[in-house]
């Protein structure tokens, strides 16, 4: 541990001067105008491994944005970890909600605020730096492969193609991941899981052009109105979701198992006070811990249709759409409630409107063991760095490529997560906390010595 700190202390300037560098990229990968931005950070992210002293760094092209690859095979009888993360970034809009610039990182009160500070270029970088360390100081404990995508926040669809095509260089003994959330620095956990998705949008269509509200008002439904009420419907009075079957494959979990959950420490209060509610909303039955844990949900993530410009227009608009998404626990499959979902909206749609049902990505969920010797080693790891041994959590994002993992490598994933639920993920005013990175740089070579030692 002294090794660690004394080197981070050496460095420290430096490690934070390389992240909000790095932060400066605006590598949004849904929007093809930064694809040249996106291949830049790319180049950024492989020459600081190559600085770091890995071998083999590529950057790999895909049909998509690039995959960098890069590993340091000490001694191939020791056992290798694999660390994925992402350099790719949510869209920053709305712009106007940015205190400062989401591309100009700037730090106020011991926080770095950008687009990526914590989702996931401040999280990945913690290995980058923390293998520089273990390099430079002689102590790396176990081989390491970083494989870091550009399309997390697209699909990962061509992250799918490159471990199908490189099982051979991918071959690992665990994946750890940086990009999930802690309780705190105070409460460090561990995310033992995390939902799938299943993503779509719909358009209700009604008039075959749009119409004067004065003239057709009144006598022909309004896809709007129509569109709201089916959205409407689809939770019940208890919030449960209300397509048949959507339930059918939803893992239960006894109640010793909700109870251990349920013990990770969670002030009602202060949530509703941190997001300016008066209550909480949620499925009959479960806690928000739950809600957000173990139960599958339905969002609305955006409604659209009509006249939305400057001032008024009386207008009966002939389209409405929505984007929404599902997310899903185990044993839920992606395929599956994309197919029921598309069948019960269709069922449910009046005479007035037709619908169209077009699905986008979608993924699996995933659990990842807390009997491994690569979650001991996290625990370890965590307990020597925090003085406080993790409570294991579930998460309520997604990282869909992780049942990738499993099915394509036969590689469990260890979620070592250190932003925070309050880091504004895909929000304005995105942050981490320069503690939080000093932290994970600290902790991570931890989990390669206990990684090696207990293998
Ligand atoms: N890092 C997040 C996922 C996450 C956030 C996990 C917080 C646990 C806690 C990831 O970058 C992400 O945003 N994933 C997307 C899914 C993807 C297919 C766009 C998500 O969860 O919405
Ligand atoms: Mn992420
Ligand atoms: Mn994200």
């Amino acid at each position: 541990m002294q090794t660690i700190k004394t080197y981070v202390e050496a460095n420290t300037d430096r490690f934070l001067d390389e992240l909000i560098e790095l932060l400066r990229f605006p590598s949004v990968s849904a929007d093809p105008k930064y694809k040249d931005d996106v291949k830049n950070a790319a180049e950024f992210v492989a020459q600081k491994l190559r600085d770091a002293g890995a071998d083999k760094v590529e950057v790999c092209p895909t049909e998509g944005h690039p995959i960098v690859y890069g590993e340091k095979i000490i001694d191939p009888t020791k056992p290798t970890v694999l660390v994925y993360g992402h350099y790719d970034v949510q869209p920053p809009d709305p712009l106007e909600l940015w205190e400062t610039p989401p591309f100009e990182p700037t730090i106020r009160d011991g926080k770095i605020f950008a687009r990526g500070a914590c989702d996931d270029k401040g999280q990945f970088y913690m290995h980058v730096k923390a293998f520089e360390l273990m390099h430079a100081t002689g102590t790396l404990a176990c081989n390491i492969k970083f494989m870091i995508e550009g399309e997390e926040e697209v699909g990962s669809d061509n992250l799918g193609v490159f471990v199908k095509a490189n099982k051979q260089r991918l071959a690992a003994d665990v994946v750890l991941i940086s990009d999930t959330a802690m309780i705190s620095l105070d409460t460090p956990s561990l995310e033992t899981g995390l939902r799938g998705l299943s993503y779509l949008e719909v358009t209700v269509t009604g008039p075959n052009r749009d119409l004067h509200s004065g003239v057709y008002g009144g006598a022909v439904a309004n896809p709007i109105t129509i569109l709201a009420q089916m959205i409407a419907s689809l939770h019940d009075e208890n919030n449960h979701i209300t397509i048949p079957g959507f339930y059918n494959d939803v893992a239960e979990l006894d109640a010793a198992e909700r109870k251990a959950l349920n013990e990770a420490p969670f002030d009602e209060n202060e949530y509703k006070a941190d997001l300016g509610i008066k209550a909480v909303w949620g499925e009959k039955g479960y806690t928000t811990i739950e809600r957000t844990g173990i139960r599958p949900t339905l969002e609305i993530n955006g409604i659209w249709g009509g006249y939305i410009g400057e001032g008024a227009k009386t207008v009966l608009p002939s389209k409405a759409h929505a984007k929404i998404s599902m997310r899903l626990v185990p044993n839920q499959e992606s395929d599956a409630i994309t197919k029921l979902f598309t069948k019960h909206f269709e069922r449910i749609a009046p005479d007035y409107v037709t619908v169209k049902v077009t699905p986008h990505h979608g993924g699996q969920p995933a659990v990842t063991p807390t009997d491994s010797t690569a979650y001991r080693a996290a625990e370890k790891a965590i307990e020597e760095a925090f003085g406080k041994k993790p409570i294991p959590t579930r998460g309520g994002g997604s990282i869909p490529i992780v049942s990738l993992f499993e099915n394509e490598l036969g590689l469990k994933t260890v979620l070592m997560g250190f932003g925070l639920d309050s880091d504004n993920l895909h929000s304005p005013n995105e942050k981490y906390d320069i503690a939080n990175y000093f932290k994970g740089i600290e902790t991570i070579p931890l989990f390669h010595k206990y990684f090696a030692e207990l293998s």
